[in-house]
């Protein structure tokens, strides 16, 4: 169980580019990252609006010398000083990601960056040589990946439970976006054009967050070919997709169908995961994540809760609550926060056995992300037809 005492050498020196006052995730990077002391927020370029950024960060708590106009001043003048930023979280909109966190590495600044994490396979393939050879840590957000239902459903598969794996299905979906575009906020203007988006919308928006959670459940699992339809029911959103549904083989012989949207109307739930096996099923999603169903062929199906002592041991090592308290969105990001802590500290110490086994969403969950929208990609302009993995 996590409890707030320190795992780390802390805080880390930390700051934020983009996340101010009007944008939609800022406020789930200082949940998770203030949530145990691990980081402590001394700067940030918060805002394309200079004078709101900085009104916001005072407002913050820090100190309005080191709220900077750019992220380009901000590497400069931190790096200027000996108490500068150690680490920058980058929560700006999908073109900016490149060269931000390109900027950070080079100036020694570790990075924990929004997803999609590039455009494309290649940028995120040059940024891992840059941390490599510079010593520093890529970090990724996928929200809801630190819950311990997931890490649950990881040690079930891995135990053997479900028997082989046959069935994965993934649903993302939210109908936020049913409407025409007329006087759409800027979140959604950047998110459908596809020089700030990248080539994708709704996939790489939500369809990546299904996709790294499936990695962690079934990392032994590769796809072999996928087969992707995308459409913009809202024409001027082409050629980007406002949904898409995909088809994948596994290497294992399982088939796998995932669903994003953000055109099914009135619908709230949100995401929806469900691995079946040969001789049961796990199901989880957000809207009750403090519950897991767990159907075994031939027996009454089964509601595990968070935090009881009959879950593993991976688990309840990162509940937070306790069981008959809702552990929820923010509880998993700040496990994110930690995990990407440790690793950063772990970089310092050189202590790279312990970064070997130690899971975090990191450079490498941020590149199989986009690898994953560049075959989607490939397949839908080519008709949906089906593509080898490549
Ligand atoms: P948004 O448009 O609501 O907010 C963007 C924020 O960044 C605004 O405060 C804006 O002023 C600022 N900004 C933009 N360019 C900047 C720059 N060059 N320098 C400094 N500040 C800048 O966007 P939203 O929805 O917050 O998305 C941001 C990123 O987070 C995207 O990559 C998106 O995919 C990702 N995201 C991830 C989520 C998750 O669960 N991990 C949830 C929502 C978004």
């Amino acid at each position: 169980m996590i409890n707030g005492e320190r795992l780390t050498e802390r805080p880390l020196r930390w700051g934020m580019v983009g996340g101010g006052r009007t944008g939609q995730v800022g406020y789930k990077h200082r949940t998770g990252a203030q949530r145990d002391g691990t980081y402590k927020l001394v700067c940030g370029a918060f805002d394309l609006d200079a004078e709101r950024g900085r009104d916001f960060g005072v407002n913050l708590g820090v100190e309005a010398n080191r709220c900077y106009a750019d992220y380009k001043e901000l590497i400069a003048k931190e790096a200027a000083r000996e108490d500068g930023v150690q680490v920058v979280s980058i929560a700006t909109p999908n073109f900016s990601h490149y060269e931000i966190t390109k900027a950070c590495l080079e100036a020694g600044i570790h990075v924990i960056c929004e997803k999609p994490l590039f455009f494309t396979v290649a940028e995120c393939e040059e940024i891992g040589k840059l941390a490599d050879q510079k010593g520093l840590i890529v970090g990724v957000t996928y929200g809801f990946t630190g819950h311990p239902l997931v890490r649950q459903m990881a040690a079930m598969v891995a135990k053997g439970l479900l028997g082989d794996i046959r069935i994965v299905d993934l649903q993302y979906t939210h109908g936020f976006n049913a409407g025409d575009d007329v006087g759409a906020s800027e979140a959604l203007k950047w998110r459908t054009n596809p020089k700030t988006a990248g080539p994708t919308f709704v996939l790489g928006d939500i369809g990546t967050h299904l996709y790294y959670l499936s990695e962690i459940v079934l990392p032994h699992l590769k796809i072999e070919k996928l087969l992707c339809d995308r459409k913009a029911f809202i024409p001027s959103r082409a050629p980007l997709e406002d949904h898409a549904t995909v088809l994948m083989h596994y290497d294992n012989g399982a088939r796998g169908r995932l669903w994003v949207s953000s055109v099914n109307a009135g619908n709230m739930g949100s995401q929806r995961y469900r691995f079946v096996g040969s001789k049961a099923s796990v199901e989880w999603s957000d809207s009750h994540p403090d519950q897991l169903l767990y159907d075994v062929q031939g027996e009454p199906n089964r509601i595990l809760h968070h935090g009881m002592p009959y879950l593993e041991e991976e688990s309840l090592a990162i509940d937070r609550m306790g069981a008959l308290h809702t552990e929820g969105l923010g509880d998993s990001w700040s496990n994110i926060y930690l995990w990407i802590a440790q690793a950063i500290d772990a970089k310092k110490r050189g202590d790279e056995g312990f970064l070997k086994t130690h899971h975090y969403p990191g450079i490498k969950a941020g590149t199989e992300g986009v690898r994953w929208l560049e075959n989607c990609v490939r397949s839908a302009d080519a008709g949906s037809a089906w593509v080898d993995f490549a």
